[in-house]
């Protein structure tokens, strides 16, 4: 199958390619489309045959569910059965995150296939922010299960060009929004009800809706498989969330303190620096190879969370024996950065 790539930096060129992408939707295919986080594999949520080219694609493990993206608020009901103890909170979180990058797990409706929530009674539902998602999702008119266009375990393409890199021949389409503004995949959490106050938020998924955005409205709870407050992570709780996740090819290692890296005689390293600076010792470890930057620019988390997985597949091309990570501060979306960068490290 050759797989093409649709511009969509014109209102005409949008057009036709939404166009393009909402009759191969219809006809049970997938494409590959933009979200404010990372580029995402769409197809029709309610046909089984073509969610099933999904998990093909991506060489993904069927117990793995998907989310559901929403062409609007009003139709949640379609998807999931909101219990009436946390109808308000439900409300009140898609009226503040919205169209963005916030997941809500809950309890699935009984049309949702199966093959889309991996057998589990619930289902994760969102609904995109980005432009040319949401003029696909609107125009399609239906919910679109779609997870991140990567093959199963890497990382999470942010450009058109990575999708390509990952599914060429795989799929039909690419729609090319530019690079995803957010560059993370969506936050996503549980709500439990509490009897007394506010109810818990707990995160499955740290991503860059921060516990700092959630917090005015439920308590915070951090799932297993997220980092505690030293920042060590337990085994996941979430399917799909596997220690090894968000991984390049080369050996990828996160040290913490830089009086711990020891380089071994005649290995070649790249070192993923947070703001380039030499004052917090990285940068003078090593003769290093190659050095990129997380946040060169205004040198703040928003900014590192953007190029993260643009930098992690720069570092992967290069073929050094190991890039040596950098941590960045665990608040804000450092929380979700430093999830990722865990998961790809191999220690
Ligand atoms: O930003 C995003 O969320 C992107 C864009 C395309 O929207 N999508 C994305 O999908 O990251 P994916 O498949 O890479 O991650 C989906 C993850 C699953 O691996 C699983 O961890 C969680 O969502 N998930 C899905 N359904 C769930 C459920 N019913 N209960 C708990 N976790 C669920
Ligand atoms: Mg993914």
């Amino acid at each position: 199958m050759d797989t093409f790539i649709a511009p969509t930096d014109r209102a005409d060129l949008l057009r036709t390619a939404v166009n393009q992408a909402v009759d191969f939707l219809r006809d049970g295919e997938v494409v590959a489309l933009p979200a404010e986080t990372v580029y995402g594999l769409a197809a029709d949520a309610m046909n089984p045959a073509a969610v099933a080219r999904i998990f093909e694609a991506k060489e993904r493990p069927s117990f793995d569910p998907l989310i559901v993206h929403l062409p609007h608020r009003k139709r949640l009901a379609d998807v999931a059965v909101v219990p009436a103890e946390i109808a308000e909170t439900v409300n009140l979180l898609i009226e503040k995150f919205w169209p963005g990058p916030l997941t809500l797990v809950l309890p699935k409706h009984e049309s949702v296939p199966e093959a889309v929530t991996g057998g589990l009674p619930t289902v994760a539902v969102r609904m995109s922010s980005h432009p040319v998602f949401k003029a696909v999702v609107t125009s399609f008119g239906g919910p679109l299960a779609a997870p991140s266009a990567n093959r199963f375990g890497r990382i999470s393409p942010t450009s058109a060009g990575a999708v390509m890199k990952e599914l060429e021949g795989r799929i039909p389409l690419i729609l090319d929004g530019g690079a995803c503004p957010e560059g993370l995949e969506s936050t996503i959490i549980r709500i439990i009800p509490s009897e007394k106050g506010k109810p818990v938020f707990r995160i499955l998924r740290a991503g860059p809706v921060t516990k700092d955005d959630l917090q005015p409205y439920g308590k915070i709870e951090w799932g297993n498989g997220q980092p505690d407050k030293k920042g060590q992570v337990a085994p996941p709780e979430v399917p799909g969330q596997l220690p090894s996740h968000y991984a390049p090819r080369t050996p990828l290692r996160l040290v913490e303190n830089p009086d711990h890296f020891l380089p071994e005689e005649g290995k070649r390293y790249a070192l993923l620096s947070y703001r380039g600076d030499a004052e917090d010792g990285y940068l003078d470890l090593t003769e290093w190879e190659h050095v990129l930057v997380l946040s060169p620019g205004s040198g703040k988390l928003p900014e590192a969370a953007l190029r993260l997985f643009h930098c992690l597949r720069a570092l992967d091309e290069l073929e050094v024996d190991e890039i040596i990570a950098e941590p960045v501060p665990l608040r804000e979306v450092g929380m979700a950065i430093m999830e990722r960068l865990r998961r790809a490290s191999y220690l």
